[in-house]
């Protein structure tokens, strides 16, 4: 029988396919991590919509060693975007059990119909975790959507076209901010959730208290690096008070936000050990924000013909990490890169964005298909020498970026195959229609 040339020359995936077990006592059944992708597909109450669980029983049959949600707000008020889930209280209690069971009861073969305890139903110690990302966004608060002013650890407006100036927090708005991640954190443990990941990355809250550019404050949670970090580890001690240790607290976290006089990759580097030391279970590397989108690869030239954005960076905290795993998000494409880095002791998890927006199966193609590379589609804005003159063209190109992946999502949602051949122009005129006259401002992620 003639070899079939898909399966000659595959990629190693020794290293890719190695479980990982975590400080929690939970084992990640292999490396490759969905990030967290914000899905806009919350109901209008904010609670998980039917077409949230279509997606998660996608991604459930997708093989990955973690998947993450995308960012849950903790304050109805305070929104990233329209199409945000919330979780503040029980009154969504029964659509999140329902979302986290979409996710945990599908079964690899496809079935939905299957009984729980099939023959090919994963050992519930080999099942993916499913972690909950949760986040106030602060200053990058869309305040046509909570209707509320944004807040921020100083009222120092994000340099993005239509920004708000936010209101300063006081100590005791911070302090019902961190009950808010904790209470956040309890009823995704309550619902079935595996863990939650806190957004430390992308110029949202936690961010904003530890980039010097952001928090000007001198009291007790600012005017230095130690200050500065001290709103995100009060943060995960509330969430660990606040659940149960077997239950995993990960975190996203930049590597720097890549503005001058900004956080700095000596400061997130400090910020690792004080997470590490406090107990967290799982770091995860990005960086930027939307004023400077590093983390969808809109940066220097010479950074992003890396393929992984953040790699050398991690390969810094790995050391200083210890037994807690590093993950590392951000242009990952091949294969050998992905087993390289692995294997080479520069992380221990490969985080995967956009391509599992039309690929709800990387995982399964890269470990068990031999699949060499994923797919990347490159999206920019046409007419660029006009939109140049009256646009910031990184931060539109960062924007139909998100909105092209998102309508990927929403496609998987309504039960469609994704569609990598749909155009920026489809992506811009549902982009408008979905959020109205917010809609080309930068947000999300
Ligand atoms: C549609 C979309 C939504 C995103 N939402 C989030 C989010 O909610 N939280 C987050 O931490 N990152 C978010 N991101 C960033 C991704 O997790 C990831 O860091 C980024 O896409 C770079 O990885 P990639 O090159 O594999 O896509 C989002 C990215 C996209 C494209």
């Amino acid at each position: 029988m003639p070899e079939d040339p898909r399966h000659t020359d595959r990629p190693s995936v020794a290293h890719l396919s190695a479980p990982l077990d975590l400080r929690n006592g939970r084992r990640l059944p292999n490396r490759l991590m969905k990030s967290a992708l914000s899905e806009s597909l919350g109901a209008p109450d904010c609670g998980p919509s039917p077409e949230l669980e279509r997606l998660y029983r996608r991604w459930a049959q997708g093989g990955y060693g973690l998947v993450v949600t995308g960012n849950v707000m903790v304050d109805r008020r305070h929104r990233g975007e329209p199409g945000n889930v919330v979780i503040e209280d029980d009154r969504h209690i029964e659509g999140l059990k329902r979302w986290a069971a979409a996710f945990q009861g599908a079964l690899p073969d496809a079935s939905e119909n299957a009984p729980e305890n099939a023959p090919d139903s994963p050992a519930p110690a080999d099942r993916t975790p499913l972690w909950m990302q949760i986040n106030h966004p602060g200053r990058q608060a869309n305040a046509l959507v909570g209707k509320h002013r944004p807040v921020a650890p100083s009222a120092v407006a994000a340099r993005v076209a239509g920004a708000v100036k936010p209101r300063e927090l006081s100590d005791t708005g911070i302090r019902e901010i961190i009950d808010r991640y904790a209470t956040a954190a309890a009823l995704a443990r309550s619902a079935g959730f595996d863990g939650v990941q806190l957004h430390g990355a992308h110029g949202y809250l936690i961010t904003q208290f530890l980039s010097p550019l952001s928090n000007r404050r001198t009291d007790a949670w600012g005017g230095d690096p130690e200050r500065r970090r001290r709103f995100v580890l009060e943060v995960l001690r509330a969430t660990r008070a606040a659940t149960a240790p077997d239950f995993a607290i990960g975190i996203k976290l930049n590597s720097a936000d890549f503005q001058r006089g900004g956080f700095s990759e000596e400061e997130s580097q400090e910020v690792v050990g004080a997470l590490v030391a406090e107990g967290i279970d799982l770091i995860e590397i990005s960086g930027g924000s939307y004023e400077a989108p590093a983390m969808m690869g809109v940066m220097r030239p010479s950074t992003a013909a890396r393929e992984a954005y953040f790699l050398e960076y991690a390969a810094t905290v790995r050391k200083l990490a210890g037994d807690v795993p590093i993950a590392v998000t951000g242009g990952f494409r091949t294969v050998s890169a992905m087993d390289e880095a692995v294997a080479a002791g520069e992380c221990d998890v490969i985080g995967l964005g956009r391509p599992t927006c039309v690929l709800p199966d990387a995982p399964r193609r890269i470990l068990h298909a031999g699949a060499h590379s994923l797919p990347s589609a490159n999206i920019r804005a046409g007419m660029r020498p006009l939109l140049g003159r009256v646009t910031n063209l990184r931060q539109l190109d960062g924007i139909l970026d998100l909105s092209w992946h998102t309508d990927q999502l929403h496609r998987i949602g309504a039960g469609h195959h994704p569609d990598p051949a749909r155009s920026v122009l489809r992506t811009a005129t549902a982009m408008a229609l979905r959020n109205g006259p917010t809609a080309f401002r930068a947000k999300r992620g």
